[in-house]
């Protein structure tokens, strides 16, 4: 990819993604599936610009959504309705009602109380809401804690026996109709044996609720599978889907699954320009113009991100930080890391950026977002343009007088 002439065509910062590696790493995931009815609902939140739904919708993949934001970001890029879910641990009266009128295919359940919320908002509509519960199976994924969601300890979903409760009550409701199970231990996994432990918990829970008359069409595994940053070993989609259908032997169901780093991080690469080097004492910073409000990864997760300077300079290395322009020490992308001297406008390449980076971007220090640029059959093609000054004060300005 020719990073430099993107780069200048654009402007920096910039995110740019490879919709073609996003293809080939939906239909692997797909692919490892096919020996069962499944659907692919691409987690929106992992980069929610149109244009890249729009490109898994295409391929036919779902969308799992965790506001009524993404559901209608979904929507918009022709994602069918009866392929959306919607999970999230708090949603509010409106986003229930506006998915429930949406006809998406379920709500994922994160609480006694939310489905008790959505018991009645279904009732006040006449209609019956096509509902999963999120199942705590407390697993620990082995994961930064900070991603791991499905232990007691994290927010997410609900005990085996509380599960057990709402599905009774569901089944006898009128306003509501249990058609799915789903649970999601974690992100970025890289060990099989949790989803593994994960998946027979839930598929037993499944197994029991048979035996008291509840049918349910939908085991809906999360997202999670995780993606080589540096030199993680990684699951082989295949082994993944394996496991998970040994578990669910002699049970008929439609596998969903809801990844989002898996189809994208890979894909995504944020680039920034060198504005200059700066030493503090025996410290050696390398100043860019991307910051903590396009990539926040490194800063919040302290996470991991490979970096590879575009630079005439092929000589001795040093150790240096890459840092922002944003007020904060903990505005950096990378730290201690080996690097040519660098000129004014030599570029630096963030590989792994394509999930998680642009959507958890702000406009920290009144920052503007980047830009977006998709890369697809070799042609390069804006899908979402550099904020301007103006978007930024649009929704204050009239209040100044
Ligand atoms: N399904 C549910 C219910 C989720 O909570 C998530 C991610 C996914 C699917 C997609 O997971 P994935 O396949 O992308 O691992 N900002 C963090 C990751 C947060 C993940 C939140 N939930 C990061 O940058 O690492």
């Amino acid at each position: 990819m020719d990073f430099k002439a993107l780069a200048n065509k654009y402007n920096t910062p910039l995110y740019v993604y490879d919709l073609d590696y996003m293809s080939a790493q939906y239909e692997k995931l797909k692919s490892a599936f096919k020996a069962h009815p499944s659907i692919l609902a691409y987690a929106v939140k992992a980069n929610s610009n149109l244009s890249v739904i729009k490109h898994f919708a295409d391929l036919g993949s779902g969308a799992d959504c965790v506001s009524i934001g993404e559901v209608r970001r979904a929507i918009l890029a022709g994602v069918p309705p009866y392929k959306i879910l919607f999970s999230g641990v708090g949603k509010n009266d409106d986003e229930i009602k506006e998915a429930i009128q949406t006809d998406i295919l379920y709500i994922n359940v994160e609480s006694e109380a939310e489905l008790n919320r959505i018991e009645a908002i279904a009732k006040e509509l006449n209609v019956k809401c096509r509902i999963s519960i999120r199942v705590n199976p407390n697993i620990d994924p082995k994961t930064h804690p900070y991603i791991s969601t499905g232990l007691h300890a994290n927010k997410f979903g609900v005990d085996i026996s509380t599960a057990k409760r709402m599905y009774i009550k569901s089944k006898n409701s009128d306003s509501l109709d249990p058609v799915g199970i789903h649970f999601h231990i974690g992100s970025q996994l890289t060990e099989l044996k949790p989803i593994y432990e994960a998946s027979e918990i839930v598929a037993d829970m499944l197994r029991s609720l048979q035996a008291i008359d509840i049918e349910l069409r939908f085991f809906d595994i999360g997202g999670g599978l995780g993606v080589k940053y540096d030199d993680e070993t990684t699951i082989d989609p295949y082994d993944y889907a394996q496991a998970i259908l040994s578990t669910l032997k002699g049970l008929n169901l439609t596998i969903i699954c809801e990844p989002g780093r898996f189809l994208t991080a890979n894909a995504g690469y944020f680039l920034t320009k060198v504005l200059y080097e700066k030493q503090n004492g025996e410290k050696r910073f390398v100043i860019v113009d991307g910051a903590m409000n396009d990539i926040l990864r490194p800063s919040l997760y302290n996470a991991y991100h490979k970096l590879e300077a575009v630079t005439q300079n092929d000589g001795e290395k040093f150790k240096a930080d890459v840092v922002g322009p944003v007020c904060e020490s903990g505005d950096f992308i990378a730290k201690e890391i080996e690097l040519p001297i660098l000129q004014h406008n030599d570029l630096i390449v963030v590989h792994s950026a394509g999930a998680y980076g642009f959507g958890m971007g702000s406009n920290y220090n009144t920052r503007a977002r980047s830009a977006e640029v998709a890369i697809e059959n070799g042609n390069d093609r804006l899908i979402r343009k550099r904020e301007s000054f103006d978007d930024l004060i649009a929704l204050e300005k009239e209040f100044l007088d």
